[in-house]
């Protein structure tokens, strides 16, 4: 466990938010909670008829953090019955505010911790791509 991080309020966060996930398509109700400045930022996913429309849990709690003036994240724990990873284009909206970020996968019974740069070693950033050949 990252020793500086204390996940209890951000599980709890978290845990709070998925109840009030909004997933009747998929069933599978995530909730997430970032730590930013100290404060604590919760999502859940958002589904909609229109699939594509809707929205993870992740990039729900990320927004808040960002609309409250944040800009530098330092953890994001996410709350589904099982510990899911989050998708590739969370991965992508989280490493833009710390691409070393601690994240924790928490499911109802165990919990893994690992950081964003294991899971999203080379995320985009203007002038990332490697030069053509
Ligand atoms: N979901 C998240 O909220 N976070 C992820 O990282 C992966 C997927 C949601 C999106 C959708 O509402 C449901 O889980 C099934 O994909």
């Amino acid at each position: 466990m990252s020793p500086g991080i204390d996940w209890g309020p951000l599980v709890e966060a978290a845990e709070a938010a998925r109840k009030n996930a909004y997933a009747p398509y998929s069933g599978l109700e995530v909730g997430a909670a970032v730590l930013a400045d100290g404060r604590v930022f919760a999502g859940c996913n958002v589904e909609n008829a229109s699939y594509p429309v809707g929205s993870c849990a992740e990039r729900g709690a990320l927004a808040a953090a960002v609309a409250a003036g944040c800009r530098k994240i330092d953890a994001v724990a996410i709350s589904s019955a099982e510990p899911i990873p989050p998708c590739g284009m969370c991965r992508q909206a989280l490493a833009e505010f710390n691409p070393s970020m601690a994240v924790l996968l928490a499911g109802d019974s165990g919990r893994t911790e690992t950081s964003l740069d294991v899971l999203m070693p080379q995320p985009f950033a203007p002038g990332s791509l490697p030069p053509k050949s």
